[in-house]
Order: structure tokens, then sequence, then C-alpha cells
């Protein structure tokens, strides 16, 4: 099976990249890739803002933008799916190209600007998939919307009834004078009204604000605060990187965020010092660069319950999800830990 993925994945990546990536998802979602089903042990199982994931290595955003493959995605191997971004009205997003692979580097850069078919399109697949473990929806903001932080809690409400989870995105570089919205005052009416609107559904959702790796300390002591004083369930650090840090690839100057391997410490760094100023009060999701058992280990000593990847899939294939989450439950044994609650945060100090 290895064989047959590494030569799929050569083959993928003599196309251009949102060709290679739709052909991806289309295999997927057509029952062409075998997939191996949950992984999990007692080590493996956490508990995340009241949600249970059999293990703790998630799908990141962006992957399924538009929830056409969420039955097999929560087959793959993964302990919970994020799916989006969704935002109210579909939009075509920036022109292509908009994804760059960047091989010598480990990584990828994209600028897709929130491209999706909407939030009622993407609510009826939601509505229709399997879901066999937690699925959420990644929230966006409509370029052209009069009111962008009305739009997240526009498309909770429309997708709300159909997923676990809902993460407000309001750190995607791609959209110009998005990230504004993570400054303190913006923030704290955003989340209230995204909070009034979950509080609102039949079926309350755990809600998670997803932050930029390129915030200052002083931004990141603004948010910490906003994020537990806001009652939303825990954050997910971070997004892609406008840094360009060390690259060696062609494509290392185009626009855009970058993700994978040059992520890893920053965003890392970014997770510890979160972990430290909310002091185990809200749980943390750790992504940026993820690639092996160690890398994910890595996040959770730095302070996060559970991890999510996309990059890495990229030139791994599938089969990483479960080498991670396998990789991870002999780590927890070796090193002497009952489960991963009890080795969040253990080497925070070494990210500080
Ligand atoms: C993303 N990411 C992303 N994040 C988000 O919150 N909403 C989104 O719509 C997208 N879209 C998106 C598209 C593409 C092509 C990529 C590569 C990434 C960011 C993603 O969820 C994750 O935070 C970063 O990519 C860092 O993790 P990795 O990729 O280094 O494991």
């Amino acid at each position: 099976m290895r064989l047959v993925e590494h030569a799929g994945l050569a083959a993928l990546h003599l196309l251009d990249p949102e060709t290679a990536h739709g052909l991806s998802l289309r295999a997927l979602s057509w029952g062409l890739v075998p997939l191996p089903g949950a992984v999990t042990t007692p080590r493996l199982r956490t508990r995340l803002a009241g949600l249970n994931l059999p293990n703790p290595v998630g799908l990141a955003a962006g992957y399924d933008k538009n929830a056409e493959a969420v039955g097999p995605l929560t087959r793959a191997g993964f302990g919970f799916v994020e799916i989006g971004a969704a935002t109210p009205l579909p939009q075509p997003g920036n022109p292509r190209p908009r994804l760059f692979r960047l091989p010598e580097d480990r990584a990828v850069i994209n600028r897709f600007g929130f491209n999706n078919d909407g939030a009622a399109a993407i609510a009826a697949r939601l509505a229709r998939a399997g879901r066999r473990v937690p699925v959420g929806i990644n929230l966006g903001a409509n370029k052209a919307s009069a009111d962008r932080a009305a739009d997240f809690a526009r498309v909770l409400a429309t997708a709300g009834p159909h997923v676990d989870f809902a993460t407000v995105n309001v750190s995607s570089p791609n959209t110009e004078r998005l990230r504004d919205l993570q400054g303190k005052a913006a923030l704290a009416a955003l989340l209230a009204g995204v909070i009034a609107t979950r509080d609102a559904l039949a079926r309350p959702v755990p809600v998670f604000l997803k932050i930029a790796p390129d915030l200052t300390e002083a931004e990141l002591e603004d948010v910490a605060e906003v994020a537990s004083a806001s009652g939303i369930d825990g954050v997910i650090a971070t997004n892609t990187t406008l840094s360009r840090e060390g690259l060696k690839s062609r494509h290392r100057a185009e626009a855009g965020g970058l993700s994978g391997t040059p992520l890893f410490a920053r965003s890392t760094r970014v997770l510890a010092r979160l972990s430290l100023l909310t002091d185990g009060r809200l749980p943390l999701i750790g992504v940026g660069g993820i690639a092996s058992a160690d890398d994910a280990w890595e996040k959770i000593r730095a302070g996060a319950s559970a991890v999510q990847l996309y990059t890495a899939m990229v030139y791994r294939g599938l089969s990483l999800v479960t080498d991670i989450a396998r990789g991870l439950d002999a780590r927890l044994a070796r090193e002497g830990f009952a489960n991963v609650a009890e080795a969040v945060g253990s080497g925070r100090e070494e990210w500080l």
C-alpha cells in the first residue's frame, strides 16, 4: 500500500498543486483510497472541550474546504476533522495560481482567499455526511461583506446543527484586513456574537479561536485575555505565517501564507507562550509544521491537548496520520504517561 501511495504522490506532484489536490479529494470521496479507520488506544483517547477524540491527531482546516470527503476523512485515522473555511456566501477566492509547493523546504504557500461554495451548500453536505469522529467547521468572512464580524456567527448559525465544533478563523493572511479582527476590542465583540449564536443552537458546540503565528507578545497577551474572558472553549495555534525566513525553494517569494516544516518552531513558540498566559485554563490545539510523531509530541509538551496537520500530507500522503497516532502512543508508553492529558505542557519551559 505504501508503494502505491508513493507512486501516486509522485504522479500528483507532476500536476499543478491545486489540480493535484482536487484529484486526491475526488479519489477519497469516490472511495478509491484504502482507509484504516479510527486509530485508538486508552493512552490516545482524549477529551477536548467536551469532545471525545479517539486520538489527538486532527485534520487542519483548508484541506476539505467544501465538505466533499467528510465521511472518508473521518475514517482516515484522524481523531477529529475540521472542514472549511466556509463563508456566508459562495466566493471564488483569488485568481490561480494560488497554491505553491516548496519541496526543498517541505512547505507550501497558499493564497486561496477563502474560495468556497458558501455556508448553505457546505452545511447541506455536512448534514448528509457520516461523522465517525468529531467534525468541525472553520468559520470565515466574505471578502465583500459589509459586516465581517457578523459573518462568523452567520456561518455558525447555518452549519452549527451539523457539526461537533466550530473555529473562528481571524488569522488567515489571505483576506485583506481580516487579521485586524484579532485586536482586543474587535475580537471581544466578534466572539460575543459567535458565543450568543452558539448558545442559541439546539445543541451548543464548543467554539475555538484560531490565531496567527505572527502576533507580537503584546498582541498575544491581548488575545489570551479576551479568549479567557469570552466564554470560548479553546485556541488553535497557529495558522500560516507571512515569514519567509530560511527558505530555499523556487516559489519562496510567492505571496500568501506559508505552512509546513519552516512554520514548526514559530508556531510551537506561540503555543507555549499562550499556554503560559492562559495557565492551563483553556485547551490549546497545536498546529504548524507537524510531520512526525516526534513533532506532535513536541506540540503536546509545549502545551497542546490535541494537534492538527495539513502540509506534511502533501509530501507523505494520508498514511502519515496513522504513523503519527501510533508513534505518539508508543512515545507516551515509553515516557511513562498513562494518557495524552498527563503529558500536556510537560516541556513548555523549553519553548519559552
Ligand atoms: C490552510 N489553512 C487554513 N486555515 C484555516 O483556518 N482556514 C482555511 O481555510 C485554511 N486554508 C488552508 C489552505 C491551504 C492550502 C493550507 C496549506 C493551509 C491553515 C492550516 O489549517 C494550518 O493552520 C497551517 O497550514 C499549518 O499547519 P501545517 O499545514 O503546517 O500542518
